[in-house]
């Protein structure tokens, strides 16, 4: 597997320290889990000290964009006028909105409403109206680095019973953090956030989950939410990655619009609610780099 390197020679991790005081420790924990058979990330979502660093910055943008979403969303207000919040903010402060054209999404933001998962399309058509619950998912470059946060935001008068997805769906993701545990396997993460969610009588979306995030907009590893217990890929100090459920009141069923091939619903037209943030796996613990 890794090639052994001498104490002396630079780092693999490229933060220019001696591989001995970098991570020859971790390359040992590593070894360990992989004897023991354990599924352990590659060297490349391993990021080095700097490139945390960029990723904290485009992070601060991150928040920064959803307090301003957050600020102006007013019932009235229509979903194209949200995308222009996060285009004018985000290029106002240096960076560059991840969604706009990628893979060919045409707006620089999702915004997706009701029964509507996530990858919702904003439009002049799609004007929020009292008792509304909508997630606006923001995605920032900056310097090169990505973050990725989402939240929900309810309406004026939002049902009771909406308005508790909404919130069983934001404590759903310090339930998530919770299992966040250096060395761990990540599918403790998504089975934690599952059983969270039955609990409340919930479901989980099974088809679209989180992912590794910061020197791309998607890496590895998927992030399932609807994981068992002691499965996934290892969590080590370095890795960033969103942790993002979608979570339905009614079925987990899902389908995506044939005609936009983006936007993504429930299949039996029950309300959906997601909450995202971007977690960095530290030697303690984690940090939470966008909420
Ligand atoms: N945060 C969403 C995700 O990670 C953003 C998708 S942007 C889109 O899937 F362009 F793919 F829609
Ligand atoms: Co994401």
């Amino acid at each position: 597997m890794f090639k052994k390197m001498r104490d002396n020679a630079p780092c693999w991790c490229k933060s220019g320290k001696r591989y001995g005081e970098c991570h020859k420790e971790y390359d040992q924990m590593i070894s360990r889990l992989k004897e023991a058979k354990k599924k352990i990330p590659s060297r490349k979502i391993i990021k080095n000290e700097m490139q945390i660093q960029g990723i904290r910055e485009s992070s601060k943008i991150n928040i920064a964009v959803l307090d301003y979403v957050a600020e102006h969303i007013r019932i009235g207000m229509s979903t194209e006028e949200i995308n222009t919040l996060v285009y004018e903010k985000t290029t106002e402060m240096g960076g560059i909105p991840a969604p706009l054209n990628y893979k060919g999404f045409p707006k620089s933001v999702c915004t997706s409403i009701g029964s509507q998962v996530c990858h919702g399309i904003p439009s002049v058509n799609d004007v929020l109206e009292d008792g509304d619950i909508i997630n606006v998912d923001v995605s920032t470059i900056y310097n090169g680095y990505f973050s990725d946060s989402s939240r929900m935001f309810m309406m004026g008068n939002v049902h009771p019973e909406a308005r508790r997805l909404v919130e069983v769906t934001k404590e759903s993701i310090n339930v998530g953090l919770s299992q966040v545990v250096p060395w761990q396997p990540i599918g403790n993460v998504g089975a934690a956030i599952h059983e969270f969610a039955q609990e409340n009588g919930y479901t989980v979306v099974r088809e679209i989950g989180g992912h590794g995030v910061g020197l791309q907009f998607h890496e590895e590893p998927f992030v399932c939410f609807v994981s068992d217990w002691n499965t996934g890929m290892i969590m080590a100090p370095g890795m960033v990655f969103t942790i993002e459920p979608m979570i339905n009141m009614g079925e987990a069923d899902i389908f995506i619009d044939a005609d936009n091939e983006w936007t993504v619903y429930t299949d039996d037209g029950m309300p959906s609610a997601q909450w995202e943030v971007t977690v960095l796996v530290t030697e303690e613990g984690y940090e939470i780099l966008t909420y």
